[in-house]
């Protein structure tokens, strides 16, 4: 394997960065992970355009133009020879001595670049099971329309839901509306049909699938809904499902133990992630 690592392509074993970098020392950084799929970005504008409003709200240089990142990400997909994957991208404020406050506008900052294969058959078929959900109270900083490497409140529910048997934690926030997952924009399918999922305007992450889902539903003519929901009007919904660029649209059949309609992957989830494709850039 191939890393790309602020300029070069080096072997991903001896992919390194220095030990004062500030994403190492305070999560000073950004990231995307966009899907490959037959060798090609998923969504590449949209997740472009996020990372620069990223890098914009911290007032973080980008590395280089949007045109020169998406050939790197593009060679380290086929130097990876990457078909079925994800890639994912990473920039911090880069290398300097330790202190809180922004080093001098003269030092670059670090870009990191990886891909990663998937065997997509036995993921769909993962996918398409449906995962287990777990809901946990909201407890990350208010700024989580950014998408910074500072998951360290992602790290702990994702590992809390894996050790209650699930997939995913769902974050509650303190009036009992389901924010988003820990790595995921969450979903539900009301008992009339209706697609609910929370206004990106705050609590979550603008998730790209989720931009690209509006678009599919919409030519598909479903209905959609961008509201806040409850977890109990969670559990009682005919369907539920997370989207992210690593899980497309999947499924969620239980939440806290709970089933959610007759326990089994529902249908209008399962016929999103089918053509989740025919609309993605
Ligand atoms: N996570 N919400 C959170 C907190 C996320 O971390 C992600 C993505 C999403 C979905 O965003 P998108 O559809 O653009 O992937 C929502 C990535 C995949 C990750 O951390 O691995």
């Amino acid at each position: 394997r191939i890393a790309y690592v602020n300029g070069q392509y080096v072997p991903h074993a001896d992919a390194a960065v220095h030990i004062e970098d500030r994403g190492y020392q305070f999560a000073d950084g950004v990231y995307e992970v966009c899907e490959v799929r037959d060798g090609a970005l998923i969504d590449a504008p949209r997740h472009l355009a996020r990372l620069w409003r990223s890098l914009d709200e911290l007032r973080i240089r980008a590395p280089m133009g949007e045109a020169a990142l998406r050939v790197v990400l593009n060679e380290t997909v086929r130097r990876n020879r990457v078909r079925n994957g994800i890639v994912y991208l990473q920039v911090t404020r880069g290398v300097a001595r330790r202190d809180h406050t922004f080093p001098s506008d003269a030092t670059p900052p670090a870009l990191v670049v990886t891909a990663r294969a998937h065997d997509r058959a036995r993921m769909d078929a993962g996918a398409e099971a449906g995962v287990k959900v777990i809901t946990v109270p909201e407890n990350r900083w208010p700024r989580v329309d950014i998408k910074t490497v500072g998951l360290l409140p992602n790290v702990l529910v994702k590992q809390q839901a894996k050790e209650a048997g699930a997939k995913e934690a769902w974050y509650v926030d303190a009036e009992g509306y389901v924010t988003e997952g820990g790595s995921t924009n969450a979903w539900i399918v009301t008992r009339e049909g209706v697609i609910v999922t929370r206004p990106a305007e705050n609590g979550i992450l603008r998730g790209v699938t989720r931009t690209t889902l509006f678009d599919l539903a919409e030519k598909l003519q479903m209905r959609i809904e961008e509201r806040r929901f409850t977890v109990a009007e969670a559990k009682a919904a005919a369907e539920a499902f997370n989207t992210a660029a690593t899980a497309l649209v999947t499924p969620v059949t239980a939440i806290d133990g709970e089933p959610v309609g007759d326990g089994r992957p529902g249908p209008v989830a399962l016929g999103l992630r089918r053509r989740f494709h025919e609309f993605a850039a």
